[in-house]
């Protein structure tokens, strides 16, 4: 009898637990959450290579071209066939950070995961529970066209083990201050995979002259990324913290031109862009910019 009753009392216990972590479950994707996600997504420039000009946002097909063969970038909207509808929580937080699909199939490099690896899980939480409120939208990714033999297999698994370079994860997000600062540039913003210059040789990226720029050859789509280190002569060393404030905020120079190519689309973002940031956050970058070495590099 007692025997028993101690069992029921267990399985009550261990169905009360399950009943409570799925309520709980359910209870994390609150408004909260996907306002904070919206956030995420716009410190990440609008995860903007997912969406064409003009297009539907998210719905992907962005033309990549690479020495390696051309890549679209993916439908991430939540239809279910052709977008990421049918992936759990888990499966597209590993695609985003670690660039495996669900399949185990590799996401290119052209997807920043070895910057958006240095974001924080709850903000990667956050993110998807934004990502989920985007419109779904049925659309099929071209497929890609690699035409470097033995790409995938070989060449890409041997040089990420060698070359690239991957942020880690703080505990939890900054909040304020330099520490904030640094984690929007390097992990959330991904303002390294233009700015901080990459080996012609490799294409690798070299963080041991971070954000010191890219010339059109190893830039971001043949487009030149300007040194933003502290340097004076060939960085934004002229520049006050106000003036990388109002940058980033509505992209007004400080010699009254406006930002153009990638970097305008990236402030101005999707459903979200630099732009969307709070002050407090954008002079935490700012102070981070001026905090980090100048590097001397003219980018022509
Ligand atoms: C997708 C590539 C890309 C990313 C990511 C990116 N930038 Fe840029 N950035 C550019 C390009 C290209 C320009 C040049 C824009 C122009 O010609 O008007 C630029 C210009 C700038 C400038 C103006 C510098 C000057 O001397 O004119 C600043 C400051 C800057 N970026 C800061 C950042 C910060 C901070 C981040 C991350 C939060 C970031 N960028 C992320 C591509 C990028």
């Amino acid at each position: 009898m007692v025997r028993v009753s101690r069992c029921a009392a267990r399985r009550l216990v261990l169905v009360t637990c399950f009943v409570a972590f799925s309520a709980g479950v359910a209870w994390a994707a609150g408004p909260a959450d996907v306002a904070r996600g919206k956030y995420v997504f716009g410190a990440a420039a609008g995860c903007g290579c997912h969406t064409e000009p003009k297009g539907q946002a998210n719905a992907g097909g962005k033309k990549f071209e690479g020495p390696f063969g051309t890549v679209y970038a993916s439908n991430i909207t939540p239809d279910r066939p052709t977008g990421i509808g049918g992936w759990t929580d888990e499966q597209i937080i590993t695609a985003v950070r670690f660039g495996r699909r669900p399949n185990g199939e590799r996401i290119l490099p052209v997807h920043p995961f070895t910057s958006f690896n240095g974001m924080a899980e709850e903000d990667l939480k956050a993110l998807v529970s934004f990502l989920r409120t985007v419109p779904p939208v049925h659309r099929t990714t071209p497929p890609k066209k690699i035409t470097v033999p033995m790409f995938e297999r070989v060449f890409l698994p041997v040089w990420l083990a060698t070359f690239a370079s991957k942020e880690t994860p703080p505990p939890a997000a900054p909040v304020s201050g330099l520490p904030r600062g640094e984690y929007l540039v390097r992990a959330v913003g991904h303002c390294g995979e233009c700015h901080t210059p990459r080996s012609a040789l490799t294409m690798a990226v070299d963080n041991s002259r971070l954000l010191a720029g890219n010339s059109k050859k190893t830039g971001p789509e043949g487009q030149a990324a300007p040194n933003i280190t502290p340097d004076k002569g060939t960085g934004i060393g002229d520049w006050t913290e106000e003036q990388i404030v109002t940058y980033l905020g509505t992209g007004n120079r400080p010699d009254g031109d406006v930002a153009g190519g990638l970097m305008g689309e990236n402030i101005q973002g999707t459903l979200a862009g630099y732009k969307d940031m709070t002050n407090a956050d954008l002079r935490s970058i700012a102070q981070y910019l001026k905090s980090i070495p100048a590097i001397k590099n003219k980018i022509e």
